[in-house]
């Protein structure tokens, strides 16, 4: 079995004084769960995730090398202004991954990042943004190991994207990503997502995701938190057994294409996310109202007109539509006819599932 040591670089053949790179990594939707971690970003539970092509974030990497003076050297730009908040996350992850790129202190770096999808618009950008930091840093430890192969340059990428933010190892490549130890899905580890490796139903071709964003406020749960309060939750155990459960059902869903049945796993692990946050003590509810709404209002259309049209959600209140490419026309027409006016200012973003990050 792989483990994070194999990915502590022992010799490097080229030197590089400066350079750049620049990558996109887009943000993807989970559909089975990643909620609890242990030490080091490692998973409670396996997760499967949507990688989606529209919502990404683009990353330019300068870098230059410098006297090594024991400490990390870097300027954040975001949309080409300096943005000093950002700067302690980096920072943390910098010293997380120092051990696994030991080049990190060598160089100066300016990292200039933008996303495609509006600025705190309550979807998460940590998934797209890390993993497209990730991706750069990996260009960089090429050129100085141009011998690596490509199937340790995308498990590396990942696994430095996931000490970033858990959900990020999900956003490098592949459009249908696993995270986490399971027994019947090949490949699969703790350290980094690995494409889905069985046969995938065409059903599931070009998938659409329209996301409705009924609330854009800053998260009230960070996700650090929300992981957090899975230790010791009253329910922890049988969530994370139900998680390999239903990653299992997957497994055979992707491969017959059954429809009925993909909505009932994607949708009840939606709804048991927040479950467990409105069991967990503290307890929240990060659904709003208008969530409640349009969640009714599909199972309503799907029930008079048996699209196979569901949702799911993240840790908080916009909703994500999930429907097969066949019927985006009807489905579309009846989000902006009964759905939008539950959407903040009438926003929603239209997506699709997507192959991964790019180096452009
Ligand atoms: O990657 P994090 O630590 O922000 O956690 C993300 C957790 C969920 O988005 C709620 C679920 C998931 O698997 O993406």
């Amino acid at each position: 079995m792989i483990s994070a040591n194999d990915f502590i670089p022992s010799k490097y053949t080229h030197s590089v004084e400066e350079g750049n790179f620049q990558w996109s990594a887009p943000s993807n939707i989970a559909l089975v769960k990643y909620w609890g971690k242990k030490d080091n970003q490692i998973p409670a539970n396996p997760s499967v995730s949507f990688t989606l092509n529209n919502c990404k974030t683009i990353t330019k990497l300068a870098f230059a090398k410098k006297q090594n003076d024991g400490t990390f050297s870097f300027d954040l730009l975001f949309e080409g202004q300096p943005k000093e908040d950002f700067k302690p996350k980096i920072q943390k992850f910098l010293e997380r991954i120092e051990i696994y790129l030991p080049f990190l202190k060598d160089y100066h770096f300016t990292i200039d990042t933008e996303n495609t999808f509006p600025h705190s618009s309550g979807i998460a950008s940590s998934a797209s943004g890390m993993a497209a930091l990730a991706m750069n840093l990996m260009s960089i430890e090429k050129a100085l190991y141009p011998e690596m192969t490509e199937e340790y340059f995308y498990q590396k990428a990942s696994l430095l994207a996931r000490l970033g933010s858990g959900s990020a190892c999900r956003s490098v490549k592949g459009s249908v990503v696993v995270w986490g130890n399971h027994t019947n899905i090949s490949g699969s580890s703790d350290l980094f997502g690995v494409e889905f490796p069985n046969a995938i139903h065409a059903n599931f071709k070009n998938f659409q995701d329209t996301i409705l964003l009924v609330d854009k406020g800053e998260k009230k749960v960070s996700s650090t938190v929300g992981h957090d309060l899975m230790h010791n939750h009253p329910f922890a155990e049988r969530r994370f057994a139900q998680a390999h459960e239903n990653l299992d059902q997957l497994i055979t869903i992707f491969e017959s294409g059954d429809l009925e049945e993909f909505i009932k796993i994607v949708e009840s692990e939606a709804l048991t996310l927040h479950a467990m946050m409105m069991t967990s003590m503290p307890y929240f509810i990060l659904m709003k109202p208008n969530t409640l709404e349009i969640i009714n209002a599909i199972w309503k259309f799907r029930n008079e007109t048996k699209i196979p049209v569901c949702f799911t959600l993240d840790a908080g209140a916009n909703v994500h539509v999930l429907y097969p490419e066949n019927v985006a026309k009807t489905v579309l027409q009846f989000i902006k006819n009964e759905l939008v006016g539950y959407c903040q200012n009438g926003q929603y973003i239209c997506d699709e599932i997507g192959n991964g990050a790019m180096l452009i």
